[in-house]
């Protein structure tokens, strides 16, 4: 991991970006199902730790490599190696990401792909597979914005000012027209004349087949849609699950989310065809969009053109219905053995989501606490008694006050803190993210993308307003979708359940960078007596109170 100068949007001015390995985005790690996976992280940052998070793997049996700093290890200091050693249990479509600070928003972020096992087959047939790796990006740097957003007033970092395939954006350069197939041309390009040029990434497809694209989102912000211009998508995967196909023009992908999607191409293409990023959820103000081409191989060697047609134009950024629409259209795939939630739940958490002053600071709140991170890892401060190392004296609420107006701004100011909701070992639990109005603004509430660390949940159901009691009569035990983030939708309520089963101690949080920085999230923890403590790395614990701990044993050596 280094900082290096880079500008992935071919902005005229460069800006810096934690590479891996000399690359950005880092590179692709792709394992088959029931490989263990180890990684070396030298951390060559020379003034910050960094850790990484492999989002969507449960880490099971590993709670210490799941890469969160403050909660599962210590940040891995410049100069320091960490290795993370874990299995790739489940097939599916991952990435990883930094995630301490705001590094995710640094650029710091690869794919994680897992293959069936030899011999098994996946529930479709594919030609190829491609894979995009959706991000956002901003040319303030990372610092700036923690600065902005941590200050008293609060400054908002703003939209970003482009979106990103594979690391790779048109900010400050026009399209080169003709591309031949083998141009190795570098993503952007100044010609003779100062013209700035940029190269699209481009899809090279077989008349006839089926491709199969994988699609990730490590935004720091923006929802976003997906589309083909002239091409349905075949929706088959979500987060790492079959879902039942369905086709649609479009996809919704929300940060932290992924989607495979079935391409079907045509018998007698005539053209290069578009593939376009927008931005749902939010005003994109002026964000510069993504853009891709797929292109057909054609008999005659014909170089690649720039489509002449325009883009195709994707859905109104304020329709949250339609991206209700889409949501509610994800469910387990049907006579798969996919997993079927317990019936009824042991435990219910609600969790109000609201923005609040603190002291005239502006922050995110879960049931009115904004979320600050101890420099102990929960891991080690639970697992040893350290009681002083976060609050654990207090169990964080259960619920908000049932007269809380979710349609009006808040009248109270939150507090800070960081205590745990304990769950008891294989407990089912079931979690309502209620939504609210945003400070200041009238008629406003914002998208949130919430991430669970540790497990899968099922998606029980999605609704309007505040969440009532009776409202559990129609949770999905059918076929509901197990994912491992899922929208709030503004003003709205998701319930999701899971069962705690996966010894560790787990962030479950909104993936909005900005938002997480801002004390958006909450801490789980479960069945932590069961982790055999001589198999946690030293180092994952060489901080804080837990520091001590090492000299401890290496002294009574
Ligand atoms: Cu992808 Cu806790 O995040
Ligand atoms: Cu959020």
């Amino acid at each position: 991991m280094e900082y290096m100068f880079a500008s992935p949007d071919c902005n005229a001015v460069e800006g810096l970006v934690i590479g891996i390995n000399g690359t950005f985005p880092g590179p692709t790690i792709r394992a088959k199902a029931g490989d263990r996976v180890v990684v070396t992280v030298i951390n060559k940052l020379h003034t910050e730790g960094v850790v990484i998070h492999w989002h969507g793997i449960q880490m099971r049996g590993t709670p210490w490599a799941d890469g969160t700093a403050s909660i599962s290890q210590c940040a891995i200091n410049p100069g320091e190696t960490f290795v993370y050693n874990f299995t790739v249990d489940r097939p599916g479509t991952y990435f990883y990401h930094g995630h301490y600070g705001m590094q995710r928003s640094a650029g710091l972020y690869g794919s994680l792909i897992v293959d069936v096992k030899d011999g098994e087959k996946e529930p479709f047939n594919y030609e190829q597979d491609f894979n995009f790796l959706l991000s956002d990006w901003w040319h303030r740097s990372v610092h700036e914005q923690a600065v902005l957003l941590s200050g008293k007033p609060f400054h908002w970092i703003g939209e970003p000012q482009t979106l990103l395939i594979n690391g790779t954006g048109q900010y400050d350069c026009t399209w080169k027209t003709e591309l031949t197939d083998n141009t190795s041309l570098n993503h952007c390009e100044t010609s003779k004349d100062g013209e700035r040029f940029c190269k699209p990434l481009i899809l090279h497809v077989k008349p006839n087949k089926v491709y199969r694209l994988r699609i990730a989102s490590t935004t720091a912000l923006a929802s976003l849609n997906l589309a083909i211009e002239g091409h349905k998508m075949e929706v088959v995967e979500a987060d790492g699950s079959y879902v039942e196909p369905f086709t649609v023009d479009n996809l919704d992908i929300h940060s932290g989310e992924s989607y495979s999607v079935l391409l079907r191409t045509m018998g007698l293409p005539s053209n290069d065809y578009w593939i376009s990023i927008g931005v749902i959820g939010r005003d994109p103000s002026n964000t510069f969009l993504g853009q891709a081409i797929l292109t057909y191989f054609r008999p005659t060697h014909k170089p690649v053109q720039i489509p002449t047609t325009k883009p195709p134009q994707t859905p109104d950024w304020k329709d949250h219905n339609r991206s209700l629409e889409f949501a509610k259209k994800i469910v387990a795939k049907k006579n798969y053995n996919s997993p079927k939630p317990p019936k009824i739940s042991d435990r219910r958490i609600i969790l109000l989501n609201t923005q609040n002053y603190i002291d005239g600071f502006t922050k995110w709140a879960i049931n009115n606490i904004s979320l600050t991170l101890p420099p102990t890892p929960y891991l080690g401060a639970i697992k040893y008694g350290l009681n002083d190392a976060f609050d654990s004296k207090n169990k964080p609420p259960e619920n908000y006050d049932p007269n809380y107006n979710i349609s009006n701004p808040p009248l109270t100011d939150a507090t800070f803190g960081n205590a745990v909701y304990d769950f008891e070992f294989n407990t089912t639990i079931d979690v309502i993210l209620q939504n609210a109005n945003v400070l200041n603004k009238i008629n406003t509430s914002e998208i949130h993308p919430w991430h669970l660390h540790g497990h899968d949940f099922w998606v029980l159901g999605y609704g309007e307003g505040k969440f009532r009691d009776e409202d559990e009569e129609n949770f999905n035990l059918e076929n509901p979708p197990l994912k491992n983030t899922v929208v709030l939708f503004p003003n709205g309520w998701t319930a999701l359940r899971f069962v705690a089963d996966n010894p560790g101690v787990w962030a479950f949080h909104c993936h909005i960078e900005p938002h997480l920085h801002l004390g958006m999230g909450v801490i789980f923890a479960e069945g932590v007596d069961r982790i055999d403590e001589n198999e946690i790395p030293k180092e994952a614990l060489a901080c804080g109170l837990t520091a001590t701990l090492n000299l401890q044993t290496a002294a009574r050596l």
